[in-house]
């Protein structure tokens, strides 16, 4: 079996490769500028470990898991977008490097790209790992949705934050593993527990994502740090904050959601230390984790295989990027 670390080699060298024509060059320059400046790759290298759980990797696991990556990056070049980020990966987003039409465009293609390679796999299991993508997108634009209304709403519960980050990030980091899965012939109920896993491991994800959004080095996470407050994102950071603040600084949080003040970023991050947001991140965390090795305990083979996935979820949970 080949660690975490020696499935991200693989994968990368694979996927270091043109994946567009050439031509219109004013389309597929910036797409391939965008999978060219990198990113973690965590979601293909999860689709061959999911394959790896249960069986030797299978060709068609390198297909989807581009396949994913591809869709995983359309749906960041409309995201920043979206979230008017400027910086992704330490470098310019698609939209701001070239314009808004071209970063819609790179991330349809993009989408369109990641069918292509899908459409390539055994038919014996193509309709059941198409039917999971298509419902993990689906999830996937409406938990994006909901992300953007809750910005502008002003209450917004813990639940109905889980509830958003599950579809936005989540489902798609639990069929990932279930895909590969599914490609290395595992029951169902095996699939059903990596998915649970997955998504259990996506939300603790997210969480760390809002973290390091609010708290992070910026030339490791390669994001702009306080884009989630200046974007009055409802992350459980703001809504910890909220509901714990005194009188008066859930007053001064109001305000400075309502107005985009200079230092609107180091005032809102004054509230978040004084509530121990940052504490309380880590119980967050550490809960989706325990209930994640739960089900990575239910699946039905012998534990030694496991080990990749246990590596691959403390990465998750402590990187800085
Ligand atoms: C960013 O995903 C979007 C989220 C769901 C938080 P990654 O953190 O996996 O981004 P890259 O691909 O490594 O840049
Ligand atoms: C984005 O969440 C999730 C998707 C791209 C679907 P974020 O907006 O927090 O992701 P980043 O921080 O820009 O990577
Ligand atoms: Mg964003
Ligand atoms: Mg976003
Ligand atoms: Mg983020």
């Amino acid at each position: 079996m080949l660690s975490f670390q020696e499935l991200s080699v693989q994968f990368n060298a694979y996927f270091d490769t043109a994946h567009f024509p050439a031509s219109p060059e004013t389309l597929y320059e910036p797409g391939e500028y965008f999978l060219k400046i990198g990113g973690k790759r965590i979601r293909p290298v999860m689709c061959l470990l999911g394959n790896e759980l249960f069986s030797e990797i299978h060709p068609d696991a390198f297909q989807v898991a581009r396949a994913i990556e591809l869709f995983h990056n359309f749906t960041l070049v409309h995201d920043d977008m979206m979230d008017e980020a400027q910086l992704r990966r330490g470098m310019p987003t698609v939209h701001t490097k070239y314009d808004a039409n071209t970063a819609l465009l790179v991330g349809d293609v993009m989408l369109i790209r990641a069918y292509e390679f899908l459409q390539t796999i055994q038919p014996s299991y193509l309709p059941k790992i198409l039917k999971i993508f298509n419902k993990t997108a689906r999830e996937v634009c409406e938990g994006q949705q909901l992300d953007m209304d809750y910005a502008k709403m002003s209450e917004v519960t813990m639940e109905q934050y889980i509830f958003m980050i599950t579809l936005k990030t989540s489902v798609l980091l639990a069929a990932t593993l279930e895909v590969g899965a599914i490609i290395g012939g595992a029951s169902e109920n095996n699939c059903h527990h990596l998915y649970e896993f997955g998504k259990k491991i996506g939300i603790a994800f997210q969480i760390q994502d809002d973290y390091l959004d609010a708290y992070g080095n910026a030339a490791d996470f390669g994001k702009e740090v306080g884009g989630d407050i200046k974007q009055n994102k409802k992350t459980f950071l703001l809504l910890h904050a909220m509901s714990v603040a005194t009188a008066a600084q859930r007053k001064a949080l109001d305000e400075l959601l309502n107005d985009n003040a200079a230092n609107k970023v180091e005032k809102v991050l004054e509230i978040f230390n004084a509530c121990g947001v940052a504490e309380w991140a880590e119980n967050l965390k550490a809960k989706y984790m325990e209930e994640a090795f739960e089900h990575l305990e239910s699946i039905a083979v012998v534990s030694s295989r496991k080990q990749p996935l246990i590596d691959l979820a403390n990465y998750l949970m402590n990187r800085n990027k």
